[in-house]
């Protein structure tokens, strides 16, 4: 048989590295705290129309890689009751409706002409299990009444077939299928591709806006695109991702929440361990430059699209913005000769950007202004950032963000500005490895290899003094050679401790440290000390 292996693009996570997403992830969420955010934890799937309003139909994300699927028709029980209750009504216009809620029918009633009691259930299917869940209903209350004067009745949906089945007087149970459609619509339903516009949807749906607070949200879980797999890009991948909305008198339009969220990545990278990012800034204006500029463009690119790939022509018609998302090399020199959108921003825009240049400077963030930089994402307004890094290759964007004064209306909801970023949790991780920091962190402080089977009760309880003391120990095994021990604990540990007869007598125990090839004789009581200090080189 052919073994089963995780679906192209998604992976396994697995210790040691497990370790290392769980470090950032705490980092991330102590770094959120001192900036006073707060977690949300918003639905992995949303309506697809979220997203196509939201991040924009035209966007690489919506039109190429989203999973996407049509949700099962839904079944309706009150229309389906409501349209039995109009038939039954010529067929027994006399019963008498009994309260039922001891019951687990749906309804009972008693026929007036031979008293029968009735137990109705509304079911999507008239399938085995619901015709015995009925049956068992009936039964006992059968047996509870002492009367078999006790019916059951499975009212359901019929593509076709008789209307009207009466109640089957030899068994307990009849059926009663009922013409008609009872399922609501499909929906369609898509795995969140970011995490921006849920958000925003949940803002408007829980009404948060409604404090008159600025609205300061952070997130990390899983992430879904349809791309192409390759290292740091995956079909499913953990964003960490921080919003701060709220109405404009909170504040939320304020060039200063722009360049506190970004001191604020810049201070995460620098505790996260990650040296040598880049950020990288634009503005993309507002509605109404983004408008102006996007007709500027369609006017450049009159002239030159015909050179271009098949997926710029279609943008140069219904979104010229994105064709400077284009990575296709020959496209490349064209791009770079079309107008800028720093040329088309208004007076307060230019303004804007400036106050959050000011207020980078004087915080001592550094930054690149990139003209080009548009981001992929049909919600921007005003600055849009990315932070790079070298040691990731082509996927080189570690996270990136910007500013959506209008996404809150674009769904339907009240003006809400707001200010965002998300970071490849994965990207990170990458980053994080080949910088080579992490990976000694996560080494458990001492590997105990007891000598002989007949330690081995004596290294647990030398483990759990040691696991108490706060320490992350790796318990051997005694019927392990010493050699395979030091081989084992050498993958996995900072140290070895040796535990054998002698040891135990004499409370003394041999300590060898990896880093420094030193070999040293450790009374136990001083051992949690010394390992901690150390082993942590
Ligand atoms: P984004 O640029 O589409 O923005 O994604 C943010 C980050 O997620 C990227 O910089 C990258 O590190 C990571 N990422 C994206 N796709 C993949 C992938 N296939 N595999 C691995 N990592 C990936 C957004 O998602 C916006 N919601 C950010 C935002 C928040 N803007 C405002 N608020």
């Amino acid at each position: 048989m052919t073994s089963l292996k995780a679906v192209r693009g998604t992976r396994d996570l697995l210790p040691p590295e497990t370790a290392l997403w769980n470090r950032i992830e705490a980092t991330a969420r102590a770094v959120f705290a001192r900036y006073n955010f707060g977690e949300i934890r918003t639905p992995v799937f949303e309506d697809t129309a979220l997203f196509a309003r939201g991040v924009g139909e035209e966007t690489d994300i919506v039109s190429k890689e989203m999973y996407t699927w049509s949700d099962r028709e839904r079944f309706d029980k009150q229309a389906l009751r409501r349209s039995w209750e109009t038939s039954y009504t010529h067929a027994w216009p006399r019963i008498e409706h009994l309260p039922h809620e001891k019951s687990d029918a749906d309804m009972v009633f008693r026929d007036p002409d031979d008293g029968r009691v009735i137990f109705i259930s509304f079911v999507e299917k008239a399938s085995t299990v619901t015709r015995q869940s009925l049956e068992c209903i009936v039964n006992a209350d059968r047996q509870k009444c002492g009367t078999d004067n006790i019916y059951g009745l499975l009212v359901y949906p019929a593509d076709a077939g008789p209307e009207n089945v009466d109640v089957n007087d030899t068994t307990a149970i009849g059926e009663w299928p009922v013409r008609g459609n009872f399922f609501a619509s499909r929906q369609s339903l898509t795995l969140r591709p970011e995490n921006t516009a849920g958000v925003v949807r949940s803002y408007i749906e829980n009404k948060l806006g409604e404090s008159g607070q600025l609205q300061k949200l952070y997130y990390i879980g899983p992430q879904f695109r349809r791309e192409r797999p390759q290292k740091g890009r995956y079909r499913q991948f953990s964003q960490i991702g921080a919003e701060v909305i709220g109405p404009p008198s909170s504040g939320s339009e304020s060039p200063l929440r722009d360049a506190e969220v970004l001191e604020m990545l810049a201070t995460l990278l620098d505790e996260l361990g990650i040296t040598g990012w880049t950020l990288e800034l634009n503005s993309v204006g507002s509605a109404a430059d983004r408008a102006r500029y996007n007709e500027t463009l369609r006017a450049a690119l009159v002239p030159v699209v015909s050179q271009m790939c098949v997926d710029c022509q279609r943008r140069a018609v219904t979104n010229p913005l994105r064709v400077l998302d284009c990575k296709v090399p020959a496209d490349q020199p064209i791009i770079d000769t079309l107008p800028v959108i720093a040329d088309s921003l208004d007076e307060a825009s230019r303004a804007h950007f400036a106050q959050v240049l000011a207020a980078l400077d004087a915080a001592g963030v550094p930054y690149l202004r990139n003209q080009r930089l548009v981001r992929g994402l049909d919600y921007y307004t005003r600055t849009t950032f990315e932070f790079t890094h070298g040691g990731l290759g082509a996927q080189n964007a570690l996270l990136g963000g910007g500013r959506y004064d209008g996404l809150s209306e674009a769904i339907g909801g009240p003006k809400a500005p707001g200010i965002g970023f998300a970071m490849g949790e994965d990207r990170l991780v990458l980053t994080l490895m080949a910088l080579e920091t992490a990976a000694r962190h996560e080494k458990a402080a001492a590997f105990i290899a007891p000598l002989g089977e007949g330690v081995n009760p004596a290294a647990l309880a030398l483990a759990r003094e040691l696991r108490r003391a706060g320490l992350r120990i790796e318990l051997g095994e005694g019927g392990f050679r010493l050699k395979k021990s030091f081989e084992a604990a050498d993958k996995c540990a900072r140290a070895i401790v040796i535990l054998g007869e002698d040891e135990l007598q004499s409370g003394i125990l041999t300590v060898k440290t990896f880093a420094t090839g030193m070999q040293t004789k450790v009374p136990r009581a001083e051992l949690a000390v010394f390992l901690n200090q150390r082993t942590m080189v």
